[in-house]
């Protein structure tokens, strides 16, 4: 993009989302780089120092310290566009302040996910939900959210294939990282040997989010996908990378010839040039082991898109279920990939000032 580029800060940045925002925002050609924004347990401290993804820290950022950053601070220094990595509750009034003031928001919390006027976006399914955004006041900030971990794969996996099929009902069956918890996370001692089955709120929110991104925009307001969704959510010991057990309660049978088309074929963010989308947006393997996290959550064409590809993988049709595997990255697809795709979205439809400083 040839405007300048618009002055960012990072809320969270010492923690599991808000690191990764610090490495998709170093070097970024539509955002500058970020003031980093933390707690008080970090506040002072280097993002050298508190660095702890397997990814390799940003040099730009490395000696750069977190602060605690108010909404009339970030107004003083001329930020115009936040990414959140706050937890919610925290969240919600701060990024509500920040949005009054004239600053954009893209949110990883849940907090605004469900609000009338706020779009729950993942661009590659229902971009047009942006408009959403137009019901907020002139003169304030846009505020756009990305959903839960859970939700952000499936969908991207659901939507080209949602004619195909006409689904009845979707059930899912998740084995969701460790880092989907943050810092500190899930107690050792709780999940070495052993499998979790229960996350606070997550089997609500991936039903109610999915149904919500999938649904349509209708007279500025969204009809949700009237399709019940039966969640399973379960914690395991991996790393990164939401693996999910999708089975599809068909009201139409789909040839596999179909289906492998109807995935490959869909890129609707093709045209748009967008930094970290990748393209395609989803990887089918034939292989009959695939998906699995350690091999393929850093999926995503081009570099700057690594871990923003989902990979649907075990295609079976027993009528009248479709059933598949999806895994992908929950920080980036689900996380802060999410939100820096959904911000260059905005820029590029014009929800946000051209100009830098
Ligand atoms: N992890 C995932 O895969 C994932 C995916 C999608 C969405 N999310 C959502 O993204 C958000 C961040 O998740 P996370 O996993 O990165 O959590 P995390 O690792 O626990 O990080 C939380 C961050 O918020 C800061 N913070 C806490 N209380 C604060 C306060 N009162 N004022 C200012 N900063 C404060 C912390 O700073 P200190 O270091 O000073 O405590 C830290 O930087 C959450 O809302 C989460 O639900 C997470």
């Amino acid at each position: 993009m040839s405007e300048r580029r618009l002055p960012t800060a990072i809320l969270g940045a010492s923690g599991y989302i808000g690191q990764h925002f610090a490495r998709l925002l170093a070097d970024h050609p539509d955002f500058e780089e970020p003031l980093l924004g933390a707690g008080p347990r970090s506040e002072g401290t280097t993002l050298g120092d508190l660095w702890q993804l397997a990814e390799p820290p940003p040099a730009s950022l490395l000696d750069r310290r977190c602060a605690r950053l108010t909404p009339a601070a970030l107004e003083r220094r001329g930020v115009r566009a936040v990414f959140s990595a706050l937890p919610s509750g925290t969240a919600g009034p701060l990024e509500a302040a920040l949005v009054r003031r004239g600053i954009s928001v893209f949110s990883n919390a849940s907090d605004h996910r469900m609000d009338a006027d706020v779009p729950l976006l993942v661009p590659e399914v229902n971009a047009a939900h942006l408009a959403l955004a137009e019901r907020r006041r002139p003169g304030r900030g846009v505020l756009v959210t990305n959903p839960n971990c859970s939700a952000a794969g499936l969908v991207v996996a659901v939507a080209p294939i949602l004619r195909l099929v006409r689904p009845r009902a979707i059930h899912v069956t998740t084995y969701q990282a460790l880092s989907g918890a943050g810092y500190p996370g899930v107690p050792s001692l709780a999940i070495a040997d052993n499998v979790v089955p229960f996350i606070p709120e997550e089997e609500e929110k991936l039903a109610r989010e999915t149904q919500r991104i999938l649904g349509r925009l209708r007279a500025r307001r969204i009809a949700p996908l009237r399709v019940p969704l039966l969640p399973h959510c379960a914690r395991v010991a991996t790393r990164d990378g939401h693996l999910e057990a999708v089975t599809i309660e068909a009201q139409r049978e789909p040839t596999a010839a179909e289906l492998s088309a109807a995935w490959r074929a869909f890129d609707p963010l093709a045209g748009d040039r967008l930094p970290t989308s990748p393209h395609p947006p989803v990887e089918l393997r034939r292989e009959p082991d695939r998906p699995q996290p350690l091999r393929d959550r850093w999926a995503g064409n081009p570099a700057r898109a690594r871990g923003m590809a989902v990979t649907v993988g075990r295609v079976r049709w027993s009528p009248p279920y479709l059933r598949f595997f999806v895994l992908s990255h929950n920080a980036v697809r689900g996380g802060a990939g999410g939100s820096v795709l959904n911000a260059e979205l905005a820029r590029h439809r014009g929800y946000l000032p051209a100009g830098g400083r």
